[in-house]
């Protein structure tokens, strides 16, 4: 099963300045408990975005994107296309970003994870719009507030073709 698991602003924003432009720690904790003991396919990008501690990171086998031939991400494997990297997941694969990563990726996945922070942020990466008629709404959690700023977790699966 590959699914995308994402964080994103009322208007789509995933990212600033190649960081996340909030701090949730709710948010981190769901992240490292659905990922845990899977396979994780990122873009070089947020791959190089991840503080020292947490790059690769811990307890999942890490996978990354470039195009360049001689990269060679430590303790990480570099793959030069998304097709390549998803046919190398034996079984859990999430795409953690970022947004060309996920715009590849959105069209080869089964379910999304997406923390809906409910809130109008600046950013200069964002993630895609999805159809509403090809995605259907199976988990709508709680609002929770962190840091001032609210959110949900919501999961989405592909709806079977008509
Ligand atoms: N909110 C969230 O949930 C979340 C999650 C992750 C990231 N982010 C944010 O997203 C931003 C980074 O996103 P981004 O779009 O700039 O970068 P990205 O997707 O992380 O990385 C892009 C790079 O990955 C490589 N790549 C991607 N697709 C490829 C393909 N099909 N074949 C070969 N190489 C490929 C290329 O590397 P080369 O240039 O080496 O060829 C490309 O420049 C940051 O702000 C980060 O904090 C947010």
């Amino acid at each position: 099963m590959i699914a995308i698991v994402v964080a994103h602003s009322a208007n789509r924003v995933i990212g600033r300045d190649g960081e996340l432009p909030w701090r949730l720690p709710a948010d981190m904790r769901r992240f490292r408990e659905l990922t845990r003991g899977g396979t994780v396919v990122m873009g070089r990008r947020t791959f190089e975005s991840l503080p020292d501690a947490f790059r690769p990171l811990p307890e999942r086998r890490n996978l990354v994107l470039s195009a360049d031939p001689g990269y060679r991400p430590a303790g990480a494997e570099a793959f030069s296309s998304l097709d390549a990297a998803l046919d190398a997941c034996e079984r859990d694969c999430f795409v953690i970003g970022g947004a060309v990563t996920y715009r590849d990726a959105l069209p080869r996945c089964e379910r999304l994870y997406a923390t809906e922070i409910d809130v109008e942020l600046d950013g200069d990466a964002y993630f895609p719009e999805i159809d509403a008629t090809q995605w259907t709404c199976v988990e709508d959690g709680e609002r929770l507030v962190e840091n001032d700023l609210g959110f949900a977790f919501k999961t989405y699966e592909r709806s079977p073709a008509l």
